[in-house]
């Protein structure tokens, strides 16, 4: 019996050794000392030996079995360390090393000039309006003033809607006027940017889809005086500073009178080139004094309040202020284009 514990305990403890993970290691532990292990075994047949060989055996099995015990709690420690050591050979980040950048876009060159037209308009106590882009007649052109057989309203400049009851796209900003006045009462101070859409070829300045900065005032005694004011201040702190003014009459049905502001080319300071067609000036807003039948329209009394209304072109005003030359660049959305904002 002394020597069948001896021999196996030098099996046990050589083949915890030969152990080259902990998976293996369990077994042998259970080999040896789990519930039916072969020690446990020896240990269990004790009470059937006699007085003496009881002592010496169970005296022997009990210190192979701390020993053997022993043994693999200390390679189970080696066998763990090993794996740690090994996770930092294989699982290593270098925190020094420079990070993977995160692509940074930016705003598009009209988006940033809304905004900033936005903040322009807000200091001077305007408010932002939005409307639909598909527009119904009414507010498009029975509201506006403008007469059955206006040109506007020629398919030839107006992508209508088929089978939509005659809903278009809209042609012109004018129409945010009408649903704020008609939502609100007087007085009215408003800008309204956004998209408009006119069947047009596209070349170097012109696209079926551009846009335009709304504005309208309606309050007590308004004048052209302050409509100059207005305008003639936000063009100079949204391109130039220096920039020179011109008014021309003009035509636009919901507007009386009307006029065009022209500032002075900021591409030639007003000496003439290819982009002011050597004129020396650049046409960016229709503008006007509001048409009484407008007011009419939208149950406000003309004989109370007056106002005016203005629409700049807000493409080209992006194109004047970088002096980009082709409109097309501004809506391809070409990175190489884009990343220059
Ligand atoms: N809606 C006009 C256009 O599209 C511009 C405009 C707006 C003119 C307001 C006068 C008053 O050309």
């Amino acid at each position: 019996m002394i020597e069948k514990l001896k021999t196996l305990s030098t099996e046990a403890l050589a083949k915890v050794a030969a152990s080259t993970d902990t998976e293996s290691l369990r077994a042998v532990e259970l080999e040896f000392l789990g519930r039916k292990g072969r020690l446990t075994e020896i240990l269990r047949g004790l009470k059937d030996l006699s007085g003496e060989e009881k002592g010496q055996v169970g005296k022997l099995s009990n210190e192979v079995k701390i020993e053997i015990e022993a043994a693999i709690a200390a390679k189970f420690g080696e066998l763990e360390h090993a794996k740690f050591a090994k996770l930092a050979e294989t699982e290593w980040i270098d925190p020094t090393q420079p990070g993977e950048k995160a692509e940074r876009g930016t705003l598009h060159p009209l988006t940033q000039f809304i905004r900033e037209a936005e903040k322009v308009f807000e200091k001077m106590g305007f408010a932002v309006a939005t409307g639909p882009q598909i527009e119904d007649d009414f507010h498009t052109f029975t509201a506006l003033n403008i007469p059955a057989d206006h040109p506007a309203r020629d398919a030839q400049d107006t992508l209508f809607i088929e089978n939509s009851d005659g809903k278009l796209l809209r042609p012109q900003t004018s129409s945010v006027q009408i649903r704020w006045m008609q939502e609100h009462k007087p007085p009215f101070r408003i800008i309204a940017p956004g998209r408009v859409f006119r069947k047009d070829d596209v070349d170097a300045s012109h696209s079926p889809m551009f846009h335009q900065l709304e504005g309208l005032v309606v309050d007590r005694d308004i004048s052209l005086a302050n409509m100059k004011a207005v305008m003639e201040e936000a063009v100079r702190q949204l391109i130039n500073p220096d920039a020179k003014f011109r008014f021309r009459t003009s035509y636009f049905p919901f507007v009386e009178p009307g006029l065009e502001m022209d500032m002075s080319c900021t591409i030639c300071s007003g000496r003439g080139c290819p982009a002011c067609k050597k004129t020396g000036w650049i046409e960016i807003v229709g503008c006007g004094l509001v048409h009484p039948n407008v007011l009419k329209n939208v149950g406000v009394d003309a004989t109370q309040w007056s106002g005016f209304a203005f629409g700049f072109g807000l493409d080209r005003m992006v194109m004047l202020r970088h002096e980009i030359k082709d409109l097309r660049l501004v809506f391809e959305n070409d990175l190489r284009f884009l990343e220059q904002f």
